[in-house]
C-alpha cells in the first residue's frame, strides 16, 4: 500500500499571508528563542505581525529584539508604563486576522482551556473572533501528560488548530517529541489557510452529511453515538478551499461549522434522511461522513418513561439507508462518496459495501488509540473500483479531509 504524501512542506515561494494581521503570542519556554526568526518569515510572507508576550517569555527573548523584527512595538503589559496608553485586547482580537500562539506552553495552553486571563495574552486570546493556532512546546513527558493532551484535544474540538510538536532535541538533554514546529512550518501552516482556493471543484456542488444521529426514546433519552462531526466539517472546510458550493446535513454536533455554506440541521436519521433527498438532486457528489444511526425507537413514548421495572425491552426498526437509497439512484453525473468505519474484517466489509451501495468510493476509518471518533486525528484507507486502495498515516481530520479530495481528483472519481 502506498503512504501518503506529506502535506503542508514548507515552500518559501508562497506569499499567501500578504497583507493579513497576524498575532503573534509568545509563551514562556525555551523555543522563545526561535520567535524573532518566526517574525521574520511571517514578515517575508507579506504579514504584519503584532507580537504579544507573557510576562515570562521575556525570560527567553528580549521585547525590544521583537519590536525590532516585527516593525511593531512588542506588547506584555495592559498599559504602556510611558505612555499610560491602554493596550486594549479587544482591539487587537478584532484588528487579526489570524492568532498564533508560538511557542504554547503547558501554563499557557491550559490557561486558554479554562479561560483565564491573568495577562495581555490571554485577554486577547479570549477576545480573538480570527482563526487561532498553537504550536506547543515542552518536555517530552510533559507533552505526553494526559492533562497537556487532553487540552490539546479540548482546545482542538473548540476549532484552534494544532500545529503539532515535532520530535528531536530537547533543552532538557532528552530527545523526543516536544519541540515547537519549526518556524517554517509554521509559517507553512498559515500560507496553507490563507491560500487563494485552488478551485479545482468550482462549479461543483457538493452534499456533504455529517455527525451523529439521535434517536428519541421519550422526550429526555435518544438512541445517539459518539460521532462528533469533525471530519464531515474538515471535509466541508476543504470543499470551499477548492471552490465548491457545500450543502452540510449536520446532525447533533457541537463543533464550530464553516461560514458561508448551507447548513441544514437535523437531529434524527428520518430527518437526515429527508434533508438529504431533498438536497441531492442538485448536486453533483455527495460525501456522507455521517454516523447515521441503524435503528429508531419504533414507538417513542410522548411522556418520559417512569422506571417502574427491572428491566424493559425497546422494540426498535431499521433506519433508511441514506447513502445506500442516493447512490443507487443516482443520475449518470452523480459520484457518492460513502464512509466506513468498522472493528475487524474492515477491508472486506469496505469493499464489500462499495459494491453493494454502488459507491465511487468508500473511506475506511480505521479507529484506533489516535484516530477515529472523538478524536481530532484519522487514518483511512480509501478504496474505488478500479483503483488500488490508498492508506493514509494518522493525521489530524483536515488533513485527511484534503487528501481525500486530492485522490478522488487524481483518480478521477470526481472530474
Ligand atoms: O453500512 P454502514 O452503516 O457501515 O455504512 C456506513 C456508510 O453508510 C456511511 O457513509 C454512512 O453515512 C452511511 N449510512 C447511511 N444511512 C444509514 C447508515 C449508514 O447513509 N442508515
Amino acid at each position: 500500500m502506498q503512504t501518503a504524501k506529506p502535506i503542508g512542506e514548507f515552500r518559501m515561494h508562497r506569499i499567501m499571508c500578504k497583507n493579513k494581521r497576524i498575532l503573534l503570542g509568545v509563551s514562556g519556554g525555551i523555543a522563545a528563542y526561535k520567535t524573532p526568526e518566526l517574525v521574520r518569515l511571517l514578515k517575508k510572507s507579506g504579514a504584519e505581525v503584532q507580537v504579544i508576550c507573557t510576562p515570562s517569555a521575556l525570560q527567553f527573548v528580549t521585547l525590544k529584539t521583537l519590536s525590532v523584527v516585527s516593525e511593531r512595538p512588542a506588547l506584555v503589559d495592559f498599559f504602556d508604563a510611558d505612555s499610560g496608553m491602554w493596550n486594549h485586547h479587544v482591539e487587537l482580537g478584532l484588528w487579526a486576522d489570524a492568532m498564533v500562539v508560538a511557542p504554547c506552553g503547558s501554563n499557557t495552553l491550559s490557561k486558554m482551556v479554562s479561560g483565564q486571563c491573568d495577562n495581555l495574552l490571554l485577554t486577547t486570546y479570549l477576545s480573538a473572533r480570527c482563526p487561532v493556532w498553537i504550536a506547543p512546546a515542552m518536555d517530552l513527558d510533559m507533552y505526553q501528560h494526559p492533562s497537556v493532551q487532553e487540552h490539546l484535544q479540548t482546545l482542538q474540538l473548540r476549532g484552534v488548530h494544532l500545529i503539532d510538536a515535532e520530535e528531536g532535541p530537547l533543552a532538557s538533554g532528552l530527545e523526543g517529541k516536544g519541540r515547537m514546529a519549526e518556524p517554517a512550518h509554521i509559517v507553512d501552516a498559515l500560507n496553507t489557510h490563507f491560500e487563494v482556493p485552488d478551485n479545482a471543484w468550482k462549479g461543483k456542488t457538493v452534499l456533504v452529511n455529517a455527525g451523529p444521529t439521535y434517536e428519541p426514546i421519550d422526550p429526555v433519552r435518544f438512541i445517539g453515538n459518539r460521532s462528533s462531526g469533525l471530519m464531515g466539517i474538515e471535509i466541508c472546510n476543504a470543499l470551499i478551499q477548492k471552490g465548491a458550493e457545500v450543502i452540510l446535513v449536520l446532525g447533533p454536533s457541537h463543533l464550530p461549522v464553516p461560514e458561508n455554506i448551507k447548513i441544514i440541521r437535523v437531529e434524527t436519521a428520518l430527518e437526515m434522511f429527508d434533508a438529504c433527498c431533498q438536497h441531492f438532486g442538485q448536486c453533483d457528489v455527495g460525501i456522507f461522513a455521517a454516523a447515521v444511526s441503524d435503528y429508531r425507537v419504533a414507538q417513542a413514548s410522548q411522556e418520559k418513561i417512569k422506571k417502574n421495572h427491572d428491566s424493559m425491552q425497546l422494540d426498535l426498526i431499521k433506519n433508511p439507508d441514506i447513502l445506500s437509497h442516493l447512490s443507487q439512484t443516482k443520475k449518470a453525473h452523480q459520484r457518492c462518496i460513502g464512509f466506513a468505519l468498522e472493528t475487524h474484517n474492515a477491508e472486506s466489509f469496505a469493499l464489500e459495501k462499495l459494491q453493494r451501495k454502488n459507491l465511487d468510493a468508500i473511506v475506511m476509518n480505521t479507529v484506533g488509540e489516535n484516530s477515529g471518533f472523538q478524536s481530532t486525528q484519522n487514518s483511512v484507507v480509501i478504496f474505488t473500483k478500479n483503483q488500488a486502495p490508498f492508506a493514509s498515516n494518522v493525521q489530524s481530520k483536515s488533513d485527511i479531509a484534503v487528501l481525500l479530495l486530492e485522490k478522488l481528483d487524481d483518480w478521477h472519481v470526481v472530474e
